[in-house]
């Protein structure tokens, strides 16, 4: 399939899946995790003070609200969505646009964000070359991924070579709602893919909420009781933390600083 193809089966698949288009940030009432976000920029040291941060994927514009004292916001995504309303003035941006053909100028953002969309783009390599083309010298990738080092991993390899899932579409959300294209994240995966296009320093953590899902993920399965499945988890929960600090990829979602 040539790669306009697979871009416009992606747009119109996150069209009709809403639900799929959210990431570990989303709260509730489908805002931003304000807490969330400020606690893992603490941890990965990030700091955002008068920086041009771009978010690549935005979905709804979401991490926009965290944005809004900051200096410059630019949303890109496939869909434009009017749930984006948070344009107030002329630093905050959003456009439809794809990964893999940024619109803007060499050199000119101070962060580029991909939360929870960077395991979507068909063409990895291509979407890292053009993260490193746009990004500043001295700046930095905030990068939220699904991970399939774990349990999960062994779920979504076996669903897709013995089950009835076609090759990298397995992934838990949604309860095990098979996505468009979900590649096969790995912590080893990331340092290949942006390492290969210049990048040199890796940090990242895990999710301790999400150890439960890595390790059992049938507790998002459809046919499992919601009974047993919150039992499980608060069961895990009580382990998570420390499980999560000595292996941050038994947790389903990684999070990385990457320059
Ligand atoms: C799981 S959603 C995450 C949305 C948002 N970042 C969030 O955290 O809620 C993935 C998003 O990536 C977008 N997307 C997928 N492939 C893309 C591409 N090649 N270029 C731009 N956006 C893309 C989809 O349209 C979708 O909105």
């Amino acid at each position: 399939m040539i790669e306009e193809e697979k871009i416009q089966k992606l747009r119109l698949f996150y069209q009709r899946e809403k639900a799929l288009v959210t990431s570990p940030f989303i709260d509730d009432d489908l805002k931003l995790n304000q807490d969330l976000f400020a606690r893992v920029s603490r941890s990965l040291n990030m700091s955002f003070q008068d920086k041009i941060v771009l978010d690549i994927g935005c979905g709804s514009g979401m991490l926009a609200s965290f944005f809004i004292d900051h200096k410059f916001y630019i949303g890109f995504d496939l869909n434009v969505r009017g749930s984006f309303k948070i344009l107030r003035d002329n630093s905050h941006h959003y456009a439809q646009a794809n990964a893999l053909q940024l619109p803007i100028a060499d050199n000119t953002v101070d962060v580029a964000v991909c939360m929870d969309s960077f395991e979507h783009f068909p063409d990895q390599l291509a979407a890292t070359v053009e993260i490193r083309r746009v990004l500043k010298p001295g700046g930095f990738i905030f990068l939220s991924v699904p991970n399939y080092a774990n349990i999960a991993g062994i779920v979504k390899f076996c669903c897709e070579r013995f089950g009835s899932y076609e090759k990298d579409t397995w992934a838990p959300f949604d309860y095990w709602k098979a996505e468009e294209l979900e590649h096969f994240m790995t912590p080893g995966r990331v340092r290949r893919l942006f390492g290969g296009a210049g990048f040199s320093t890796f940090t990242h953590i895990g999710f301790d909420r999400e150890v439960v899902v890595g390790l059992i993920p049938w507790v998002w399965h459809p046919k499992t009781p919601r009974i047993f499945a919150s039992a499980i988890s608060k069961t895990v929960s009580l382990v998570a933390k420390p499980i999560c600090k000595v292996w941050p990829a038994s947790s389903l979602h990684t999070f990385w600083r990457i320059e």
